[in-house]
């Protein structure tokens, strides 16, 4: 049998970091919400329910390991109210969590629990395209400045798409 405690301490390890995502998204889309960025706020919200499912993956795992579900965030808010800012600590975030994922994986890989190794892999995938939608934004925002921003806030309440081209439609 692999050693499930090793397995239960890494899944809650994840929980943990999943927690401060889910916290921190949500603190963004409040205040892109607020400043009428209505593409960025819907982009946070979607990707903040998204690391909601994470966690009650992680969570399934750890119960059918017999462990106990840990829901300690690792980290606080961090009080960012500036796009720039938002998008820069989103993409940083996001890098950590594919390194993070990784290294689970081949902790659990060397532990022989193969079924918890593949719950590893499949978020590192998922944080890989939650890293390139923020980079892609990033790339936006340096692109077009203020503009970018602005026209966000322009359009806000008439009731009209905003994505950009080719830009993936936001539900
Ligand atoms: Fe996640
Ligand atoms: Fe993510």
């Amino acid at each position: 049998m692999p050693n499930r405690e090793k397995s239960i301490e890494l899944l809650n390890q994840a929980i943990g970091e999943e927690l401060v995502a889910v916290h921190q998204y949500m603190y963004f889309h409040f205040h892109c919400d607020n400043q009428g960025y209505d593409m960025l706020a819907a982009i946070f919200k979607k990707t903040a329910i998204e690391e909601m499912i994470h966690i009650e993956h992680i969570a399934d795992r750890v119960l059918f390991l017999k462990g106990e579900i840990e829901m300690e965030p690792a980290d606080g808010v961090k009080k960012i109210n500036i796009v720039k800012e938002m998008l820069e600590f989103a993409t940083a975030s996001e890098n950590a969590a594919i390194l993070m994922y990784n290294d689970f994986a081949n902790q659990c890989s060397a532990n022989a629990d193969s079924v918890t190794k593949k719950i590893f892999e499949g978020l590192v995938a998922d944080e890989e395209r939650h890293f390139d939608q923020f980079d892609n934004e990033m790339e936006n925002l340096e692109k077009f400045g203020d503009r970018y921003l602005a026209l966000q806030a322009i359009e806000r309440g008439k009731g009209i798409s905003i994505m950009p081209p080719g830009h993936p439609q936001i539900d």
